[in-house]
């Protein structure tokens, strides 16, 4: 019986780690600030016949509404109660989103912003997305509610009531984060108003939750709201499905407070992945790619079973976060697909692709001055809608770097190679480096200022394989280049350093 006990507790503490995407789906797009009507089409139209196993979608519950001029992204980080109620539309588009794009396999992660309200400065009024009654003076959210009893103002020991050395834990918890109202999850009834949230969220469909700023909550508190948490609505997920876990916990090393304090709960995201990936495509520091042959633990990473991993994020892309200048993102188009095609082929961690808006990035003395821009919008404020162009690209200044051939046809990639080990490892000791997943996929990668021309073991079997970088199989004829695997597994690679993509790879699906 003991024995049996533990077993049990074991799988339930387990569960939270497993994305629940469908078998053969094997990342996840952020469609950051995407309407959710968009979001829907998306789902049917491009992201399930292209194998993406869900979307993380930006903050669904009402924030406060900045207007100075324009509406920056970052409103949506300072809530105002937990309805469902944003720019990206109200709990029936939501419901919608979420029904539709379950109903074709492609499952909904939520960003859950719970570690605090909006700013202290916010004033009162009704300036919110959903027009509830606030006050962050007196810190009265009556739509929630709550109260000046459910905030860690007494809690926390600075002068200024904000976090002011990240080298103190007890400060990055108890206080407030860039003047954020802090919420005391120490308090049950705290605990139950975010757990009667995310549970709403479950009821509708949800499959998980990325979790804002978890480093500023205790560990232990966020196990107690997450401990309330429902299993997944069984209309499309088997029944005692837990909700997927990731919390955002910056660590690139050298604080006080770690990620792996928060394994415990669920999958943190691995900041240092991105913020070394970028160093070494950019060839910074006396990075080369030969160095990537131990990638993952091997560089000082959490367990891939704990990971998420993206090579830049809302935040980092431009400025904010984690990783400095050396992220990369879809202004370095030429390095940031090989950044994600070297993540996509790689097995370690579980994948997130970014899916961005174009802002009008400007820099003055090395900062980008436009970096709160948020996204396109008409006169009124309103978010605009994602089009189509008649080539498959995105019009509106959405990038949808997720529709770029490289990275949709890597994800597809990803999935082909799901469960296979890393193998045949090469590298010319400098920027030529290439890999298989055992003997479905392989991928070589020329980031040297010279060309390469090199007789590689693949793994594959004999054939003639479509270059899922340079175009793609379509029929029974290839659009990129061939490649021809010998009877003994290896092939010739040609990669000219000034190619458009100096990258190429191959995989069973892409045979002919
Ligand atoms: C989740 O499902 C499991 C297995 O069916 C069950 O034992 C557990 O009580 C459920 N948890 C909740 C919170 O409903
Ligand atoms: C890298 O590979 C090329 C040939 O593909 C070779 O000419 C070059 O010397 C190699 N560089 C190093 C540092 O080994
Ligand atoms: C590298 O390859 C390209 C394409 O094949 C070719 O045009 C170029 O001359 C080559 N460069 C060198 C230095 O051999």
């Amino acid at each position: 019986m003991r024995v049996f006990l533990l077993l049990v507790a074991f799988e339930l503490s387990w569960a939270q780690y497993n994305p629940n995407t469908k078998p053969g789906r094997t990342s996840i797009v952020h469609l950051f600030e995407w309407r959710w009507a968009d979001i829907a089409l998306e789902c049917e139209r491009y992201l399930a016949p292209n194998g993406f196993g869900g979307v993380q979608i930006s903050p669904p519950n009402e924030n406060l509404v900045i207007t100075n001029p324009w509406r920056p992204w970052w409103e949506r980080y300072q809530p105002i109660s937990y309805k469902l109620c944003s720019r990206s539309g109200n709990e029936n588009e939501f419901k919608d989103m979420v029904t539709r794009c379950n109903n074709v396999g492609v499952y909904i992660y939520v960003d859950a912003v719970v570690n605090h309200m909006c700013g202290a400065a916010a004033g009162s009024g009704t300036h919110s997305t959903c027009g509830s009654y606030f006050n962050s003076e007196t810190h009265d959210f009556p739509a929630v509610p709550y109260s000046g009893w459910d905030f860690n103002d007494w809690k926390c020991k600075t002068g200024s009531g904000e976090i002011e050395n990240y080298g103190d834990p007890y400060q990055v918890r108890d206080c407030r984060l860039v003047s954020l109202l802090d919420l005391a999850l120490e308090k049950d009834y705290v605990r139950s108003k975010v757990a009667e949230y995310m549970n709403h969220l479950i009821d509708i469909g949800v499959a998980g939750f990325r979790i804002d700023a978890s480093k500023h909550m205790w560990p232990g508190d966020m196990k107690a709201f997450l401990d309330k948490l429902k299993n997944l609505s069984t209309t499309w997920f088997a029944e005692g499905t837990r909700p997927f876990i990731f919390q955002e916990v910056i660590d690139l090393g050298g604080e006080a407070i770690k990620a792996s304090d928060y394994y415990g709960n669920g999958r943190v995201t691995e900041f240092k992945y991105g913020a070394k990936l970028g160093t070494v495509i950019r060839k910074w520091s006396g990075e080369k790619m030969a160095y990537l042959k131990n990638w993952g633990e091997g560089w000082g990473f959490m367990p891939s079973d704990k990971a998420v991993v993206f090579v830049d994020n809302h935040d980092n892309q431009r400025g904010h976060g984690a990783g400095g200048s050396a992220i990369l993102t879809f202004w370095d188009s030429r390095q940031y697909k090989m950044a994600v095609g070297f993540m996509l082929a790689h097995p370690y961690g579980f994948t997130r692709v970014m899916s961005s808006f174009r802002w009008p990035r400007y820099f003055e003395n090395g900062k980008d001055i436009n970096d709160w821009v948020g996204p396109p919008s008409n006169g009124d404020g309103s978010t605009k809608s994602v089009t189509i162009n008649p080539d498959t690209t995105c019009g509106n200044d959405w990038v949808c770097e997720h529709r770029w051939r490289q990275i949709r046809n890597m994800v597809i990639f990803r999935n082909v190679v799901d469960g296979q080990p890393f193998t045949n490892w090469w590298d010319n000791n400098s920027n030529q480096v290439a890999f298989g997943r055992g003997n479905k996929g392989f991928i070589v990668f020329n980031n040297d200022d010279w060309n390469m021309s090199e007789t590689l073991q693949t793994g594959l079997p004999a054939g003639t394989y479509c270059d899922v970088i340079s175009g793609q199989k379509e029929g029974n004829g290839c659009s990129g280049i061939k490649i021809q695997v010998n009877g003994d597994g290896t092939a010739y690679f040609q990669i000219s350093n000034s190619a458009e993509d100096p990258f190429v790879a191959i995989h069973v699906d892409a045979k002919l």
